[in-house]
């Protein structure tokens, strides 16, 4: 209880020592994270309805694999994304809240991944004549990224148990996994975008061919697309860089409260 009233004390001490440009800068790169998040999967959505004929299911290949950018910038890059910086959104919820809503914003990605990576075998092989699987670099970029974020939610779910039952004994171990999980989701994050730029500069290549240089309506709306995508490196690498945005860590490292 004392501990408890402690860590609130600090807390509001450090969030004084915030100037108005501090408070400012803070509340505009998190709007703009959060509208980047929305914008790519908004933006994939438009661009599959709108020019790629929208989706259907096995018995159209072609329109079966629409399905694969969506659900990937869904789980990959919407709700990991905001998965991510839930951490510095929720500034004043109890840390356990915070670790739950990241779980389930994590847990949500898996079916999309999942989903997202069937559809693309599936248009694949179901194709006349068959296309080979796994030969580009975004599949080996793709499969890399999907390994990394499997590992981290094995991880990071175990560590997250652990917690749940035995508390104090664990602190020690857990603190010392934190700044590791940090770094693999930030630079899964990273490998996840590099994957959906190379899957969008292939897919267009594809489809456009040499189209693409005219300049249509469909190249812009994937270009901005991708720029969406670099804009949410910068943003999101900026923010969870910013020492300041890590909300009491010290303090929580400190008294084991992970
Ligand atoms: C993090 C996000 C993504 C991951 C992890 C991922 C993963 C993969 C994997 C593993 C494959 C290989 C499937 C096979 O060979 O049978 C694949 C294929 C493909 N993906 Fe993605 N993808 C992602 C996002 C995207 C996006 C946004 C697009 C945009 C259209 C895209 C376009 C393609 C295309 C055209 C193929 C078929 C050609 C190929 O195998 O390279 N991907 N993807």
């Amino acid at each position: 209880m004392a501990k408890n009233k402690m860590h609130t004390h600090r807390h509001y001490e450090e969030e004084n020592q915030w100037g108005c440009g501090s408070w400012l800068e803070y509340a505009l790169v998190m709007i703009l994270a959060c509208i980047l998040l929305l914008a790519s999967l908004a933006l994939t959505l438009y661009w599959v309805i709108k020019h790629r004929g929208g989706f259907a299911w096995r018995d159209d290949p072609i329109k079966q694999f629409n399905f694969h950018p969506v659900l990937m910038v869904a789980g990959f890059i919407t709700f990991s994304g905001f998965s991510v910086l839930l951490y510095r959104i929720c500034r004043c919820c109890r840390r356990i809240y915070v670790k739950l809503l990241h779980t389930v914003f994590h847990a949500l990605a898996i079916p999309c991944v999942a989903v997202g990576f069937l559809t693309v075998l599936d248009s694949h092989n179901l194709a006349q004549p068959p296309i080979p699987n796994f030969y580009s670099l975004h599949s080996w970029i793709g499969l890399v990224t999907m390994g990394l974020f499997a590992i981290q939610f094995v991880v990071g779910f175990f560590s997250f148990l652990i917690l749940l039952c035995c508390e104090g004994a664990t602190a020690g171990f857990r603190a010392s996994l934190v700044p590791i999980h940090a770094s693999f989701g930030l630079t899964t994050f990273m490998l996840a975008i590099a994957a959906c730029l190379t899957g969008l500069t292939e897919k267009v290549f594809f489809s456009l061919s040499s189209y693409y240089t005219t300049f249509p309506p469909e190249g812009y709306v994937v270009n901005t697309l991708g720029m969406v995508l670099v804009a949410l490196a910068i943003v999101t690498g900026y923010i969870l860089q910013r020492e300041e945005f890590r909300f009491r860590a010290h303090i929580l490292i400190r008294s084991g409260d992970l």
